[in-house]
């Protein structure tokens, strides 16, 4: 199995790409930390992997707060004694019908950038002490391109994500530590979703990409696995997108 004996913490993992990303990780041999703070789903995630016959845990998570990073750390370490892999994936929408809103703009930069950095702070220390580890940061094709239907907000912080990532990959390599960004694209609107879940205002996404349809949340999974484990042990500070072909055109 491709993570056999790992321990990873996966931050959204009540819903799509993170409860993707968990199922398919534990399927790989990991002991998953499901965190989100959507405390009934996350924990049906989670009972479903280990129904299944996986080792996984819920615990609830804000990534806005340091002290619930620092005790879902605690947890990982308490349980399993190392983390390995941390998949930074929580997030909400920002296709904000109010372009110029404020608090729009402070709720991505404190969710979607901030989180992501929060994440990082406890989870490296831990890594250090294990001798590496790996980081999967999830930005969007929105942190290379701007786009209709989306708040700037949502770019800046997805672009803020993209170069964080390659920050820490360089400044932590000597730790053996990887750091890498994964780049989705049109995929199943996510739970905050607004303009980008209209039919409409979709199917004119879906035109302008190269594979004329959005994409599945395994498909991203399947990405992090790969960044996530030993296979990409010489792979540090790469964007991957994983969007049809969009970014490309
Ligand atoms: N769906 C898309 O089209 C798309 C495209 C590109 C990138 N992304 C990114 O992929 C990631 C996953 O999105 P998804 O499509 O699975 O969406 P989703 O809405 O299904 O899942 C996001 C999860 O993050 C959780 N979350 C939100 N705020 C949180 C917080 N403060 N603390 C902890 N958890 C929180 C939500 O409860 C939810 O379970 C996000 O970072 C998103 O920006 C999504």
């Amino acid at each position: 199995m491709r993570l056999q004996d790992k321990t990873a913490i996966v931050t959204g993992a009540a819903s799509g790409m993170g409860a993707s990303t968990a199922r398919i990780f534990a399927a790989e041999g990991a002991r998953v930390l499901l965190t989100d703070v959507l405390e009934d789903e996350g924990a049906a995630v989670a009972a479903e992997i280990t129904g299944a016959g996986g080792e996984a845990r819920f615990q609830r998570l804000d990534v806005t707060s340091e002290a619930d990073w620092d005790s879902a750390v605690a947890a990982a370490l308490a349980a399993w004694g190392r983390i390995d892999i941390l998949i930074n994936n929580a997030g909400i929408s920002g296709s904000h019908p109010d372009r110029l809103n404020v608090d729009t703009w402070d709720a991505q930069m404190n969710i979607n950038a901030k989180g992501v950095f929060l994440g990082m702070r406890p989870v490296i220390p831990a890594m250090q002490g294990a001798g590496g580890g790996a980081i999967v940061n999830i930005s969007s094709i929105s942190g290379f391109v701007g786009q209709d239907y989306v708040h700037m907000g949502y770019n800046a912080a997805k672009g803020a994500i993209r170069l964080a990532t390659k920050s820490a990959a360089v400044q932590y390599a000597p730790d053996g530590i990887r750091v890498n960004s994964v780049h989705p694209g049109i995929m199943p609107p996510m739970r905050t979703s607004k303009l980008t879940a209209d039919p409409e205002i979709r199917a004119k996404m879906i035109a302008a990409i190269p594979m004329a349809r959005e994409g599945g949340v395994e498909e991203v999974a399947y990405a992090n696995l790969f960044l996530a484990s030993d296979e990409a042990s010489y792979i540090t500070g790469i964007e991957v997108p994983v969007d049809g072909g969009y970014l490309a055109l």
